[in-house]
């Protein structure tokens, strides 16, 4: 087979040029990181689950007409999808105080918010992805104005998807964050969904017992994140058939 070419590796994905023009193979990885990688295992199995929940997630997105850079699903750990230039930003949208949030203004985890609240983070390892204002935004000219309103507006209509898939299967959802990318089409861009959005990326929590089923689990040390993943894949109705390796057993 021929070698691919390796476009960007980060932290848990990898990206290949795709076999069509503005196409791109995303490899998502086992590889777990938190507090800018100061964290990092490797957790056998994370890969495929996030592969087949961002699956899930983006094409309901497309389904309804919010434009995401998937197109499909091509193996267990690699999907199709659009070529974008990634807004430096990662837009972070909360329902319910936790995270960063709860710390920085005091909040008890697990507080109500009067609505949900939009934040933008500054995409950059070196200085830890700092919150910025919406001035710093449009001065350092990492976003127009009419890119901060389209991407509130994404976010909004994501919240919104998201927050309904998850409450059908008793699941809160109560934060997330999502990378946004421009499409150019001519001298036309429009901007979409991109990257992934999978249990790495969200905060959820059980309805009825608040058991966390995200990527808290393995920054908190609360367990299996595996077990949480899969927990969220199978209430989904997404669950891969085989998300760990299984390993030969020797026959006498
Ligand atoms: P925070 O409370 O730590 O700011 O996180 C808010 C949301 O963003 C939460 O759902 C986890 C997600 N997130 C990422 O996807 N990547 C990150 O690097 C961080 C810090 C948070």
């Amino acid at each position: 087979m021929a070698r691919r070419t390796k476009v960007y590796e980060g932290k848990a994905k990898i990206l290949y040029e795709g076999p069509e023009p503005g196409t791109l193979v995303q490899y998502f990885k086992d590889d777990a990181t938190a507090f800018n990688a100061e964290k990092r295992d490797v957790i056998d199995g994370k890969g495929v689950l996030n592969n087949f929940l961002s699956e899930l997630f983006m094409s309901g997105l497309n389904g309804i007409g919010v434009p995401t850079h998937f197109i499909r699903r091509l193996n267990m750990r690699e999907q199709l999808i659009r070529a974008v230039d990634i807004i430096p930003l990662e837009v972070v949208v909360r329902n319910i105080a936790a995270g960063s949030l709860s710390k920085r203004l005091g909040l008890e985890e697990g507080t109500p918010l009067p609505r949900p609240i939009i934040e933008f983070y500054y995409k950059d390892d070196a200085l830890g992805d700092p919150l910025v204002t919406e001035d710093q935004i449009l001065a350092f000219n990492w976003a127009s104005h009419q890119d901060l309103d389209d991407m509130v507006a994404l976010a909004v209509r994501v919240n919104d998807f998201l927050s309904g898939v998850m409450l059908a299967v008793g699941i809160r959802l109560v934060d997330f964050k999502i990378e946004i990318g421009r499409q150019f089409d001519g001298d036309m861009q429009r901007l979409i969904v991109a990257d992934e959005i999978s249990p790495d990326s969200c905060r959820l929590w059980d309805i009825k017992t608040g058991t966390k089923l995200d990527k808290d689990v393995f920054r908190r040390d609360l367990g299996s994140l595996t077990d949480a993943y899969s927990e969220v894949a199978r209430r989904l109705g997404v669950m891969p058939k085989s998300p760990t390796p299984i390993k030969p057993r020797l026959m006498n």
